[in-house]
């Protein structure tokens, strides 16, 4: 499809500061229902399995969390797999840490920041982040790169879309069926045409002089970049 040839540069409605408290928070709470619909955890959680196979305890820092619902994801995989886990949010829009404490068991410690994730520098043992890189402009995911291959120790993790006609097409259709919130909606399609391509990536890392890590679609219309040390 052509108008997909290039990176969409439109800003996305939910990062409009001057949105309502509240509308913030049901925008949030359908996303977590998008991520679930999607199968949005199953790529992080593998390269969990992956990365921290040997370790008993580990950090992480979850880089834009939103509503943290894949934090919380994760606190459950490692109570699974009898890990402890420090877990770390950081997210920019200072609304997010309220929404997620509130979406958050009492039972269930999670450390929800506000602020750049390049301000949270502590040798990580993992470093994730879920439909964060394609807010960013091409610096931005430069810059990210090499933040993630300077403080994560045990590798990182990029989980993100892949700009895709059928996605592109297609996602309206099911967010009108499953009657998600007008923003989600919007900010869905938008986020499809603001994502990267394989080759996008490829370039990116070339540029970042990261030679060892691996670029991989999962279903449905995933794109993630992991490394693994
Ligand atoms: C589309 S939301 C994704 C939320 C969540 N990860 C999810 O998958 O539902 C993108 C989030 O990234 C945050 N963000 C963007 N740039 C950031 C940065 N430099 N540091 C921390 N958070 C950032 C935004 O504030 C926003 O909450």
């Amino acid at each position: 499809m052509a108008m997909l040839e290039e990176r969409r540069q439109t800003e996305e409605l939910m990062d409009d500061p001057a949105l309502p408290e509240a509308t913030y928070s049901a925008v949030l709470a359908d996303l977590s229902k998008v991520n679930r619909v999607t199968m949005a955890y199953r790529p992080t959680l593998a390269f969990l399995d992956r990365a921290l196979a040997d370790r008993q305890k580990f950090t992480l820092l979850d880089v834009g969390f939103g509503q943290g619902d894949m934090l919380r994801e994760i606190a459950r995989w490692a109570k699974r797999k009898g890990k402890q886990a420090d877990l770390v949010g950081i997210d920019l829009n200072p609304r997010s840490a309220a929404s997620a404490r509130d979406a958050t068991p009492r039972d269930m410690p999670i450390d929800y920041r506000t602020g750049d994730y390049a301000d949270v520098a502590r040798n990580w043992d993992v470093v994730v982040s879920s439909l964060v890189a394609h807010h960013m402009s091409r610096e931005e995911v430069l810059l990210f790169l090499r933040f993630m291959e300077a403080e994560a120790r045990a590798g990182w993790f990029v989980n993100d879309l892949h700009r895709h006609a059928v996605s592109y097409l297609g996602y309206p259709v099911l967010a009108g069926l499953a009657r998600w919130h007008p923003i989600v909606r919007a900010d869905g399609h938008t986020s499809i045409a603001r994502s990267y391509r394989p080759a996008e990536w490829d370039s990116l890392l070339a540029e970042a002089e990261i030679t060892q890590a691996s670029v991989e679609r999962h279903f449905p219309f995933r794109l993630c970049v992991s490394r693994i040390r």
